[in-house]
């Protein structure tokens, strides 16, 4: 069989309201992900990147059209399927790390294995497999208020990785780092990728992710003007 099919979206469009009318943030977008891809979408400011991965990842609605994520229709979904699917599957790096500020590294790593319900031996090991990657291993019971910004991007990578989800969709995850940091967390992304078949999807204007992406989806004004294989 062929690579399969993860994520199809067909004919989509997404709108904001805005004041009395409406602002369309993507439209006429035809797109499929296969499984195993590492993948980026790359485009200006404001052409609807983050709102494409919000979307692909069920944390948005598509306003028409047909978005399935690994089998379910996004948007058709109750909020609990939603939440499994995102739970279960789904890796998320936000451009903002959405780190909670009350836990520590560690705990904020573990909090995606809590939702699992994994036993808690296997939990520590992975938690703290997970931080070891990231360089995190020394900050371990710190808050992130006490954490620079680039340690904050690792720490949202590691908590991205914890569960070893099916699909990683990261939202300019070297915003905040430095050269070398950036290539060290582009290496182990890529290790997964070929080794555990993990797909990534990025949003990222950065050179440095990406000289690594084997595929270019580029959006223009919220629409796909370019796919660079
Ligand atoms: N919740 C919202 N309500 C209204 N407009 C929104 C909302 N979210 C995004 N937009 C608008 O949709 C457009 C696309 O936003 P998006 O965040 O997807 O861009 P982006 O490509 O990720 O940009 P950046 O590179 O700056 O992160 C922007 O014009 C933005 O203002
Ligand atoms: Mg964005």
């Amino acid at each position: 069989m062929q690579n399969s099919q993860i994520i199809s979206i067909k004919n989509m469009k997404k709108q904001f309201p805005m004041g009395k009318g409406k602002f369309t943030a993507l439209k006429n977008i035809d797109l499929t992900f296969d499984r195993g891809e590492f993948t980026g979408i790359v485009g200006p400011s404001g052409s609807g990147k983050t709102t494409l991965l919000n979307v692909i990842g069920s944390l948005d609605s598509p306003t028409e059209g047909k978005v399935i994520t690994l089998g379910e229709s996004i948007g058709a979904l109750s909020h609990k399927k939603a939440a499994n699917l995102r739970n279960k599957h789904i890796g998320f790096i936000f451009q903002t790390y959405n780190l909670l500020p009350v836990y520590t590294v560690y705990e904020n790593v573990e909090f995606p294995l809590l939702l699992l319900k994994m036993p808690a031996s296997k939990r520590k090991k992975a938690v703290l497999d997970s931080l070891e990657w990231l360089g995190l291993t020394d900050k371990i019971k710190s808050r992130p208020g006490q954490l620079s910004g680039g340690e904050c991007q690792r720490v949202a990578v590691a908590r991205a990785m914890v569960k070893i989800p099916e699909v990683v969709l990261a939202d300019e995850p070297t915003a905040n780092l430095d050269a070398e940091n950036s290539h060290n967390i582009l290496k182990m992304m890529v290790k997964l990728n070929k080794e555990l078949k993990t797909t990534f999807i990025f949003a990222t204007h950065d050179e440095k992710v990406i000289q690594y992406l084997r595929r270019q989806v580029v959006l223009k004004d919220g629409k796909v003007v370019n796919i660079k294989n």
